[in-house]
């Protein structure tokens, strides 16, 4: 077909594509493929896009241009002595065939009988819309008015389409063959120079690629996104995590854990050996720390134990990223007017953990806070049922728990219709003034905080059982290239 155009053009200077695909007799899509075959080839041709509005008949047009008009229809089909109007009704198409039958004023209906008789008003008729779409059918000039075509576009019985064809001329490299252009550049043609005459083709720059056969996201990382967005959706603002290595002052004694705690075991934390020790603290703060685990202060009684500065300077990886929390939360009192804030954190924690289907020694945590003034366990409530909405949770409970740093603290619980059952999801409470105010944030300013782990939800929305699957040496690579984006049903 492509040759065929080229000879066709190298005898003619112009022709449109549909006027080839008449004279080819083939389809109008082949030779627009054909065309498109010949301009891979470079410039051999020009094509210059044209668009021309046609008129065609609907299938009811069709209908009509074989078996004549439905108000001819009626006509003929009324007897001379008359026909009841119900029984012509039964015809095809009757309803407009009768109305426009009786505006034509061909027939009428004699009141003067019971019941009354659709009779013939005139001796003949001429079928013009018959003999109109006739014409158009085969293609010949049929003197439409315009009013007249949009009576018949009214009446669905023509409509008009675009037709995009291109008018086809010689190009600058017209031939009558297609050259198969080169694609590569060899070390024969630079050494024979036969590269200097050979035609190359163009660079597609257009062309989408091969998909990448690495750099895929983790299942882990395509919830964090989601979670990411709905903090950000609730105005929250992310803090930074990137430091693994903490002290225990911001891990446990900022928040009023006390020294002897068993989470702060080497059985429960991984301490760090080098460096031991950290030596940088703000000296002021670290010392009303001491005093409110010692004896008190703020209404509270304190632990009353001889707290140690060694142990504050042991350096660890973090358990929690509440610690990240502690020193926003320290930052955030230290500016001269106390601002309501919220902040979130999705990060890595890290616990000498008793490895099993369910528990990693790393995992993720994801943090929220919220400081503000006069916050109350209702507020608390009322940020989770918005929080965990977004996440498509609405049946939430709470259970009473226990942290060294918040008072009153709950476990959050949803019921997972899948598993049929309640799961935990997480951890949350009110900050403890022990923990706030010898930070320096105002007395009547209240925080809120909850934390869960990034892996529970992955594991249910990823169907996983076990959580060696979703991290750690055995996970299945190809898992992670299939595994689809994450789309919370909210
Ligand atoms: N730090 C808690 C944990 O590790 C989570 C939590 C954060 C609880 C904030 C209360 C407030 O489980």
């Amino acid at each position: 077909m492509a040759e065929r155009i080229l000879k066709y053009l190298s005898e003619n200077s112009e022709v449109n594509t549909l006027k080839l695909a008449e004279v080819f007799k083939e389809d109008h899509q082949k030779v627009i493929g054909a065309l498109k075959s010949i301009q891979a080839n470079g410039d051999l041709v020009s094509a210059e896009p044209v668009s021309d509005k046609q008129i065609e008949l609907t299938t009811e047009g069709k209908l009509v241009a074989k078996a004549g008009s439905h108000e001819a229809n009626i006509y003929n089909a009324v007897p001379e002595a008359g026909i009841s109007q119900a029984e012509l009704m039964k015809l095809p198409n009757a309803k407009v065939g009768f109305s426009k039958a009786m505006s034509n004023g061909w027939v009428l209906v004699d009141k003067s009988v019971n019941p009354p008789l659709v009779k013939k008003k005139v001796a003949e008729i001429k079928d013009l819309v018959q003999d109109q779409l006739k014409l158009l059918q085969a293609g010949q000039p049929t003197g439409l008015s315009d009013k007249e075509k949009a009576d018949y576009k009214k009446r669905k019985l023509i409509q008009e389409s675009i037709i995009k064809s291109f008018v086809l001329r010689k190009g600058p490299d017209f031939s009558l063959t297609l050259n198969k252009l080169e694609t590569d550049l060899t070390t024969e043609m630079l050494a024979s120079g036969s590269w200097k005459s050979l035609k190359f083709k163009e660079y597609n720059l257009d062309a989408l690629g091969v998909p990448p056969s690495s750099g895929f996201l983790h299942p882990l990382l395509k919830v964090r996104t989601e979670f990411r967005q709905i903090f950000l959706e609730m105005g929250f603002s992310e803090m930074p995590t990137n430091n693994y290595v903490e002290n225990s002052f911001w891990n446990f004694d900022a928040l009023f854990q006390p020294q002897q705690h068993p989470a702060r075991d080497a059985h429960d934390t991984f301490f760090v050996s080098e460096p031991q020790f950290s030596h940088k603290f703000p000296e002021d703060y670290l010392q009303r720390v001491k005093t409110v685990h010692r004896k008190g202060g703020y209404g509270s009684q304190g632990y009353g134990y001889h707290w140690q500065y060694k142990e504050t300077q042991k350096n660890l990886l973090r358990t929690h990223t509440t610690a990240v929390s502690a020193r926003m939360l320290y930052k955030l009192a230290q500016q001269k007017e106390f601002k309501p804030t919220k902040l979130f954190s999705i990060d890595k924690v890290f616990r000498n953990e008793t490895l099993d289907a369910t528990h990693l020694a790393e995992f993720h945590q994801v943090e929220g806070v919220i400081a503000d003034y006069n916050l109350t366990l209702g507020d608390l409530i009322g940020v989770f049922a918005e929080f965990f909405k977004k996440l498509g949770i609405t049946e939430l409970e709470f259970k009473p728990a226990y942290n060294p740093y918040t008072e009153p603290s709950m476990e959050i619980f949803c019921f997972h219709p899948g598993l049929g059952k309640w799961i935990e999801l997480g951890n949350s409470g009110i900050f403890r003034p022990e923990m706030l105010l010898p930070m320096g944030l105002p007395r009547n300013v209240t925080v809120i905080a909850w934390g869960l782990s990034l892996e529970r939800p992955t594991m249910i929305k990823y169907g996983f059982n076990n959580i060696r699957d979703l991290v750690g040496p055995k996970v299945d690579l190809e898992m992670i290239q299939k595994s689809p984006v994450c789309r919370l049903n909210k």
